[in-house]
């Protein structure tokens, strides 16, 4: 297949993108800064040449958008905001134009769209979406409204001849240096892998692998359309998430950190305590529901694996 990924050089790109090839694949990556061979400039905004890659393409794979881990500033959060709804649109416009219009966009959202809570899990059937969830902070809301500005985004575009899936994911969890996981494991290596403000929020997650097969399953299967959540089906609360890493890597304690204690380590990351703080409860109803199978559905499973990799790489 003719595969097409703007945004692609990044973490989710980067995953992606090795198992593409691997798979033989011919891979198309549309990049504001193209250094490497297969990687086509474009602007994430508006309509250009790189349009061409697209037009005769098997399947779109969206990923492009500024990172959240940054401090929410307005400038920051105009930015994550308008650099996903800019380049759905155009992706969208570019999708409807073309001649041989690919068979399927799958187009990234996130998790973080549905309410922060720990009383049950969400799904897509009867999850809550978030923005009106009591006893947060106000701001929160943003990053819900940036999610549906997302998928609203490529909902409304015109393209009667794809078929067109959000990718509602939870975070990645790749050996990757830079990585989210190689994060966590540097702080829980630090002995900062405690529980964080008590460390009952949820935290929701998904194996490399498995969001690759995820990605490739909806693909492949032409009937499943619309907002499909990407995550392990068993999220747990971060004070046994971080547990569980500890103890793939051997790292005897974690330190735990209060609330104003998260706030100093986000000052000090350039990041914010939402990415922390905020519950996740996300499971992968319609997934499981058609019969996917996780190969890493458990988190110490998952955790001893990629930990298992990361040595592997440092060692190489
Ligand atoms: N990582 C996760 O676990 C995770 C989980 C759920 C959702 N997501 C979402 O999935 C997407 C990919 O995640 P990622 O971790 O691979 O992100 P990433 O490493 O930050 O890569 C995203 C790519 O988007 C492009 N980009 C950045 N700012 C842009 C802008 N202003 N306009 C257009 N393009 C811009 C960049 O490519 P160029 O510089 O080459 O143009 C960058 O490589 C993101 O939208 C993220 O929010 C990620």
């Amino acid at each position: 297949m003719k595969i097409v990924m703007p945004g692609g050089t990044g973490q989710v790109g980067s995953v992606l993108h090795r198992a593409f090839a691997a798979a033989g694949h011919e891979v198309v990556v549309l990049s504001r800064h193209p250094a490497r061979k297969g990687e086509v400039p474009w602007d994430g905004r508006t309509l250009g040449p790189w349009a061409e890659a697209v037009d005769g393409s098997d399947v779109v794979v969206n990923l492009a958008g500024r990172s959240v881990s940054c401090r929410y500033t307005a400038p920051n959060l105009k930015a994550m905001m308008e650099s996903r709804v800019d380049s759905a649109r155009v992706v969208g416009e570019a999708v409807a134009r073309a001649v041989r219009p690919p068979r399927v966009w799958l187009q990234m959202s996130t998790a973080t769209i549905y309410a922060h809570r720990h009383d049950a899990p969400n799904d897509e059937a009867n999850g809550v979406i978030g923005g009106a969830e009591p006893g947060v902070p106000g701001y929160w809301s943003y990053s819900v409204d940036i999610a549906r500005a997302w998928e609203r985004e490529q909902e409304r575009a015109d393209t009667p001849h794809t078929r067109k899936v959000a990718l509602r994911s939870a975070m990645v969890m790749s050996p990757d240096r830079g990585g989210v996981f190689d994060v966590l494991l540097g702080l829980a290596r630090l002995g900062l892998g405690g529980p964080v403000a008590g460390g009952a929020q949820y935290v929701s997650w998904i194996h490399d692998r498995d969001f690759v097969r995820a990605v490739e399953y909806l693909t492949a299967r032409e009937d499943i359309e619309g907002p499909v959540n990407l995550a392990a089906p068993e999220p747990l609360p971060q004070r046994l998430f971080m547990h569980a890493l500890r103890t793939a890597w051997g790292v005897p304690v974690g330190l735990p950190a209060t609330r104003w204690m998260a706030e100093l380590g986000a000052l000090a990351l350039r990041s914010d305590t939402e990415l922390l703080l905020k519950s996740r409860r996300v499971v992968p109803g319609r997934l499981l529901a058609e019969g996917f199978r996780f190969d890493h559905p458990r988190w110490q499973d998952a955790a001893d694996d990629l930990v298992r990799r990361v040595r592997e790489r440092r060692a190489a």
